[in-house]
């Protein structure tokens, strides 16, 4: 069973996973995601891989605890093992040179743009890293960026670090300065993805978004994934997991998102009320 080195949190309910995946590591490129089961008898849940290490073999998953699954896996120590780590699975993310590129990541979406901002900056773009989360303690991965990127700008709503506001604000900002940016990738909550896909379409920017839906068995058989881009039915964990910001359906997304957040509210609750022994 895959090895795990570190897990601690690095921002509220934020934590940091490093693992061993030597054939992840081997095979995965930017954009891509794994499938994760912390112990047996748990549900596998979707993680994009944050960063990777050839040498030792080991994969850094960066995730948020918002039900019983992530729980149970905040609760693994150093030195501990999880079930299983499959992947790596979706689409890479398309890497050419086109220029400028604006990597906008929000909250936990930090966490997956950072292999992105890597592999751009290695095909010889210029790239631009927004990041916004709702206050100084929520941003994740400042340094790793920072050494990915040529320029950072920092955004938060409550104006405890770097500029107040929300990333819009930040880019609608660099854009009409006249900055010319040829390429958007956006990766966070669905709304600011949405509203960043907006903003991009009002200024003729092409936009990816990377789609962060419910995954249950990640191979395109369940459905659970599905979503609505250019009028078709797409499944993120084969199709994607990125899009064309500009055509996403992301109010269906959305309305399907919040049924799920209703049982891992719940789900939650009970982890925390039995200590995490039963898992589902
Ligand atoms: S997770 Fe089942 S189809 Fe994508």
């Amino acid at each position: 069973m895959p090895k795990v080195f570190e897990n601690h949190e690095i921002a509220k309910d934020v934590y940091r996973m490093v693992v061993e995946a030597p054939d992840v590591v081997k095979y995965r490129k930017a954009g891509q995601f794994v499938m994760v089961r912390p112990g047996a008898g748990h549900e596998r849940i979707p993680l994009t891989i944050a960063d990777a290490d050839k040498e030792k073999g080991t994969i850094t998953l960066i995730y948020q605890v918002v039900g019983k699954t992530t729980i149970e896996m905040s609760r693994i120590e150093a030195g501990g093992e999880i079930s299983d780590v499959a992947g790596p699975l979706g689409m890479p993310t398309h890497i050419s040179k086109v220029g400028t590129v604006a990597i906008v990541g929000g909250g936990i979406g930090v966490a997956p743009s950072h292999p992105i901002a890597q592999s751009m900056r290695a095909a010889g773009n210029e790239v631009i890293a927004i990041m916004g989360a709702r206050n100084k303690d929520l941003i994740i991965m400042e340094p790793e960026m920072r050494a990915a990127s040529d320029e950072v700008v920092i955004v938060t709503d409550d104006g405890s670090y770097g500029e107040k506001g929300f990333v819009t604000d930040a880019l609608k900002r660099l854009l009409d300065a006249g900055r010319k940016i040829d390429l958007v990738v956006a990766i966070g909550p669905p709304i600011m993805m949405k509203m960043v896909s907006k903003l991009t379409k009002e200024y003729g920017v092409s936009t990816l978004v990377s789609l962060n839906t419910i995954m249950v068995d990640g191979t395109g058989m369940c459905g659970g994934c599905r979503v609505t881009v250019g009028g078709e039915t797409k499944f993120v964990c084969v199709d994607g997991p990125e899009f064309d910001g500009h055509l996403v359906d992301f109010d269906e997304m959305m309305r399907r998102q919040k049924m799920y957040s209703r049982h891992e509210a719940e789900s939650r609750h009970l982890c925390r009320l039995d200590g995490g022994t039963s898992h589902g």
